[in-house]
């Protein structure tokens, strides 16, 4: 299957300096695709290049096979997005908002536009004036209007910034539904991890213009690795013990630390009880996601989590 995305070398050159490093992926419709990176990766400047808000030096992008080069008009009626903080008149309501957007579009009749306002769960506030919207009124509001024109592909820069729990929550089953339901592609940014593992099914990361991985959240889970960790007296001779039996283990702070399965557990009890070494506890340490991503890019001084 050919992704309804497809970007292909893509590299952007500005003032000399190579911002967006030669990325090639693909996203299918019907999943949500994020784009993950700390401050400066070039999130937004590979989106902007996807939506044909700036060029591309060198490589193309397709939407639904339409190089946004050589196709842009084709290419772009097929997406829908927030770039930035969407431009709202706040003294209209939203509904006079979306109306507006509508003259833009010859082909968004009033059945349409009911249908978003209901999709992104507004019917009750839609005719209040902009200004009294929340935040996350303003976001649903604004994915809102990048659906009115039916596209296949939706693209967030960052749909979650300044969202309360709830917010996001609730921005991350809208997504999903959009994926599930209507069948789109839908692709956001952020630099929180621990957002992207419920809001995603596959993650690209981006660090420094280049491309560092692209997997599904499963698997970027799966890499994590098992590591137990046994507090056992004496140390030293559990230590012998243990790598005699072929499992790498070191010493940790409260005891043995070992790489292994959860199955092999009760085996490695029974042996160190028989060499009469005392078993006080067994912990499981599972690596956290943001040492995983830390690992995958191996950026230790960049903090995931604001
Ligand atoms: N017009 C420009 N001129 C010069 N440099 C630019 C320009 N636009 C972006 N950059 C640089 O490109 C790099 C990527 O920026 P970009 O905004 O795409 O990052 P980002 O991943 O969206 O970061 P953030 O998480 O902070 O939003 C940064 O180093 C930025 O300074
Ligand atoms: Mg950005």
């Amino acid at each position: 299957m050919t992704g309804i995305v497809q970007l292909q070398n893509v590299t952007k050159t500005i003032k000399g300096k190579t911002i967006i490093d030669s990325l090639s992926f693909e996203v299918n419709k019907g999943e949500v695709f994020g784009f993950l990176g700390p401050n400066g990766a070039g999130k937004t400047t590979t989106i902007r290049m996807m939506v044909g808000l700036i060029g591309i030096t060198s490589g193309d992008i397709k939407i639904g096979g339409n190089s946004i080069q050589s196709n842009f008009e084709q290419a772009v009626s097929r997406i829908g997005a927030i770039v930035e903080n969407p431009e709202m008149y706040k003294f209209l309501t939203g509904y006079e908002n979306l109306i507006h957007f509508a003259r833009l579009s010859n082909k968004v009749d009033k059945q349409k536009i009911d249908e978003v306002v209901k999709l992104v769960n507004l019917s009750d506030r839609i005719h209040d004036k902009v200004k009294n919207y929340s935040l996350g009124m303003r976001q649903r509001l604004g994915v809102a209007q990048a659906l009115l024109h039916d596209p296949e592909v939706l693209i967030l820069d960052e749909p979650t910034n300044g969202l309360d729990p709830a917010g996001i929550r609730e921005m991350r089953d809208h997504l999903k539904m959009l994926t599930r339901e209507k069948g789109l592609a839908v692709i956001v940014s952020s630099h929180l991890l621990s957002e992207m593992e419920m809001m995603c099914d596959r993650i690209a990361i981006l660090q420094k213009g280049k491309l560092v991985d692209v997997q599904t959240i499963q698997d970027f889970k799966n890499g994590v690795d098992h590591v137990v960790e046994f507090n056992v007296v004496p140390v030293d001779k559990a230590l012998v013990i243990i790598q005699a039996l072929g499992i790498p283990a070191r010493k940790g702070e409260a005891g043995l630390t070992c790489k292994i399965n959860k199955e092999d557990i009760p085996s490695i009890v029974k042996s160190l009880t028989t060499e009469n070494i005392n078993v006080y506890g067994i912990k499981e340490v599972t690596k956290s996601l943001e040492e995983r991503f830390l690992e995958v890019t191996e950026e230790r001084e960049v903090s995931l989590y604001a």
